[in-house]
């Protein structure tokens, strides 16, 4: 189903924005996932999840915080390697964002691809039409020669958000995944999200992925447990949004935030710990706690040239060019479609 919704922008005739709403039906929903996660052992929520509104102005305090270097690290590529990024799109291109957000960093990309060519259009793509919106607008504002098709859905299927949305062109289509995102998939169902992609992709199209690098734990953990406690508070807000969404009867500060590194997965993995025994009841039923006992709420998977090259190949693309920031910390790649 689509409702789309066009408004003209008032400063031409031209129409430049379109927000489409791919209304698909959700595979499942909180209450589902809550029960089958905390019934399971071990006891795990989706990272999903994680971002109603508190979440994602956590997260956006997140990407403040000394500690996470990851969002400034791909600043840095963005904001310092847009020119040479941009020629490496190349002529005539399409932009498409996956998770497009408030798109604050995808700008550098936009204005370097608009001092290449006459004008460009935008295809973001998010759960949230309201950000979608928003973001939208400034950047009509900003920007005279863009033009956006705004799609509202879950971008977990991108093959089925951007087949129907992106219209026969000549142009190359270039997909921005970025901040490293893809990292709370595991490795097999992040090939398979790269191969779903490039069933919408023409050979020769290209994806801009954002991938956050393995380094020495004494960076990658403090990222993810920083001293003013945002990143628990973050982690926690899962619990609030069970006891509002789904009359649940957690008790914050009987959980603990655990975040570490598994070198064995390559994967930094956030829990929420159990201080005591403990039994909590939400929507009627009833989950038991031991003392100890965890709730693995993310996975976020660090990554090397050789997971790099797996991702890739995984997806059906090539590897073609890497930019990564001053610290070797973060690295943007191209992947083309082969
Ligand atoms: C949005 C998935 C890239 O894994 O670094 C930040 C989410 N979780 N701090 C990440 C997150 C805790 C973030 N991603």
């Amino acid at each position: 189903m689509d409702q789309s919704l066009a408004v003209a922008a008032p400063s031409t005739t031209r129409e430049r924005f379109v927000l489409h709403r791919a209304l698909a039906a959700p595979a499942s929903t909180f209450a589902e996932d809550v029960r089958r996660g905390l019934s399971a052992s071990p006891k795990f929520l989706l990272p999903h999840y994680f971002y109603d509104a508190l979440g994602s102005a956590l997260f956006s305090a997140i990407c403040e915080l000394p500690e996470y270097y990851v969002t400034r690290a791909e600043d840095e590529i963005l904001r310092t390697k847009a020119t040479e990024i941009a020629a490496a799109f190349g002529p005539n291109v399409r932009l498409a964002e996956l998770g497009s957000g408030s798109a604050r960093k995808t700008r550098h990309l936009i204005e370097a691809i608009l001092d290449r060519q006459p004008s460009l259009d935008f295809f973001p793509i998010d759960v949230d039409a309201g950000i979608l919106t928003s973001s939208s607008r400034e950047l009509l504002n900003a920007y005279a020669d863009l033009s956006i098709s705004a799609i509202c859905g879950d971008f977990r299927d991108p093959a089925a958000l951007l087949r129907p949305y992106l219209p026969p062109s000549d142009a190359r289509t270039v997909v921005l995944f970025l901040g490293s995102s893809i990292g709370n998939l595991d490795p097999a169902a992040a090939g398979a999200m790269l191969a779903n992609l490039r069933t919408a992709l023409a050979p020769g199209d290209a994806l801009l992925l954002g991938a956050d690098l393995r380094k020495s734990p004494s960076i990658l953990e403090p990222a993810y447990d920083d001293a003013l406690g945002v990143t628990a508070a973050f982690n926690r807000n899962l619990l609030v949004r069970i006891n509002r969404e789904l009359g649940g009867t957690f008790d914050l500060a009987s959980f603990d935030h655990r975040a570490f590194y598994n070198a064995a997965e390559g994967r930094i993995e956030m829990h929420l710990v159990s201080k005591i025994a403990q039994r909590v009841l939400i929507d009627g039923y009833e989950i038991a706690f031991e003392e100890g006992e965890s709730i693995h709420t993310e996975n976020s998977h660090k990554y090397d040239v050789a997971t790099l090259a797996a991702l890739a190949a995984a997806g059906n693309f090539r590897v073609e060019r890497r930019w990564t920031d001053s610290n070797a910390y973060f690295a943007d790649l191209l992947f083309v479609a082969e």
